[in-house]
């Protein structure tokens, strides 16, 4: 079996994980929010994931987004055949799975171009080579107005890291056993010399602290991190710099806080922020600011901004939900890379009373009497609420709830099985919720009986998930939270099958 394919862990599968910044409404609202025109996801759009890993994110889009033609891409076999086996079960056409390198995928004649190329988790861990080609492919594929979602690893917030990765990578090559065997060797190797007292760790107290955190991951992922030949973080000036040179201008960020200022930046570096033009310099000097690691950027093949009238009118037509564990109302704390900031209660206690009642067209939230006069703090204020996972836009358009109930059942069953499945699609919203374990099991209950309610339902699914060997621990508060917020939610969003009227108003 090899080890390695390209520098990269070629045949150990990646952990599930699901980002909700890959949804095309998502990337859609975040365009908006920013006056970028940017692709319709109601209407047909085409998608393509490059790096799915075991293909969790494409799956739960294509089941919610019936208007788009999705292709996900890796070149390890086994992530490919476990995209392909979920997409036949849930009866999937939109939905393609290919094993194949970027090199490869690149250098073909012709094919489909896309409205959105994402990367998550790729372009700072694999080869030059395999970075240029992907370049290739975006220059190629992206269509005029397309989107390029890139998240990769950056400096300086990983500067310091590059020795200790160095060290774990070599010492990882020269021991025995499968990825994980030999990361804990490395790992334990490193943690030598940080107990002895290293001057390395003395310098640089953050690699300890990111050492320490990594303890507490999955070994499978962190292995898939970690065990790289050609792990870097990169420059963001020279990212955006070579992503120009094929055509695609840096927009914005797809992390929503990350485009205001004043919320992302040390408020004692923004007037050394406000001299600078240059884009490329300007997102270096940000990253400086922040101490960034991770960023998740935004690029579109020739922008186009839209017009004030445009702007105005792309953010009445937005339709918003409020998420189950969204607070029902009071001030909120952020807890941004600034620091914690207070979000007033003035507006963002009716806002979430407005969600909590079910979505809301921006129209409707801007006509209430609480937020009227407050018009210009509801477009930050939901940029916020989705930030922080209390809010997400609607897909406007045709929505498949029979399609993603059926993916959803599938998944469900995985859950309880130990496949590591935390997420459902929501038909309503075209992208993922996150759900525990216990809701895992509550989901699978109610696919079979839509009708199952109260202590009836939370029995079952207790029980459902002892027979499947799970630890179920006291369930009492996580059960009323379900009752009372989760499960109205998921009737709304169409993430199971049921009426979504309190059962007052039922008959
Ligand atoms: C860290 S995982 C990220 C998976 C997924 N995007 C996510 O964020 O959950 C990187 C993925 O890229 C794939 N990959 C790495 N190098 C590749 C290459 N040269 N060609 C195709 N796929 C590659 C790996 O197999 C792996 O599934």
């Amino acid at each position: 079996m090899m080890l390695w394919n390209d520098g990269y862990l070629a045949d150990f599968p990646y952990p599930h994980q699901v980002h909700p910044e890959l949804s095309p409404t998502w990337l859609a609202a975040v365009l908006t929010a920013l006056g970028q025109r940017a692709p319709e996801p109601g209407a047909g759009f085409s998608y393509c994931e490059l790096g799915c890993g075991q293909g969790l994110n494409s799956l739960l889009l294509a089941a919610a987004n019936p208007a788009g033609r999705f292709l996900a891409v890796d070149f390890n076999a086994r992530h490919i055949d476990h995209g392909q086996r979920l997409a036949l079960a849930a009866g999937l056409d939109n939905l393609v799975f290919r094993q194949a390198g970027f090199v490869e995928l690149a250098d073909e004649e012709g094919g489909e171009a896309f409205d959105f190329i994402a990367l998550h988790g790729v372009f700072s861990w694999v080869s030059p080579a395999s970075r240029a080609a992907i370049l290739r492919f975006v220059e190629r594929r992206l269509k005029p107005g397309g989107v390029l979602y890139l998240a990769y690893m950056s400096h300086p917030g990983l500067s310091a890291f590059v020795s200790a990765q160095r060290f774990i990578w070599q010492a990882a090559q020269r021991a025995e056993g499968d990825p994980v065997q030999r990361l804990r060797i490395a790992l334990d190797a490193l943690q030598r010399w940080q107990v002895a007292g290293a001057g390395y760790f003395i310098e640089h107290p953050d690699v300890a602290r990111r050492l320490a955190s990594g303890r507490g991951q999955d070994l499978a992922f962190l292995a898939h991190e970690l065990l790289c030949e050609h792990w870097a973080p990169l420059h963001s000036a020279e990212v955006i710099e070579s992503l120009a040179a094929v055509g695609c201008t840096f927009v914005g960020s797809a992390t929503p806080l990350e485009n205001i200022d004043e919320l992302a930046v040390p408020g004692h570096c923004l007037p050394l922020l406000a001299e600078l033009d240059d884009v490329a310099q300007r997102e270096s000097a940000r990253d400086m600011a922040c101490n960034q690691s991770l960023r998740r950027d935004l690029y579109v093949r020739t922008p186009r901004a839209l017009s004030a009238d445009e702007h105005r009118q792309a953010l009445l037509d937005g339709c918003w939900a409020g998420m189950p564990d969204a607070p029902d109302q009071g001030a909120l704390r952020f807890d941004t890379r600034i620091g914690p900031v207070e979000g007033e209660a003035t507006l963002f206690s009716p806002l979430l009373q407005a969600l909590a009642e079910g979505p809301q067209r921006f129209t409707e939230l801007a006509s209430r009497p609480a937020l009227a006069s407050q018009l210009s703090g509801l477009n930050p204020a939901l940029q916020m609420l989705a930030w922080a996972g209390h809010a997400h836009p609607m897909l406007t358009g045709a929505v498949a709830a029979e399609r993603c109930q059926g993916l959803n059942r599938l998944l469900a069953e995985g859950a309880l099985l130990g496949e590591g499945y935390g997420h459902l699609a929501a038909p309503s919203l075209g992208a993922p919720v996150a759900a525990s374990p216990l809701e895992m099991a509550c989901a699978r209950v109610l696919l079979e009986h839509p009708q199952l309610r109260g202590s009836l339902l939370r029995e079952t699914a207790l029980a459902l998930l002892r027979r499947h060997g799970w630890q179920v621990e006291d369930a009492a508060g996580h059960w009323q939270r379900f009752e009372a917020r989760t499960l109205p939610a998921w009737l709304q969003l169409g993430v199971v099958a049921g009426d979504a009227r309190p059962p007052e108003n039922q008959r």
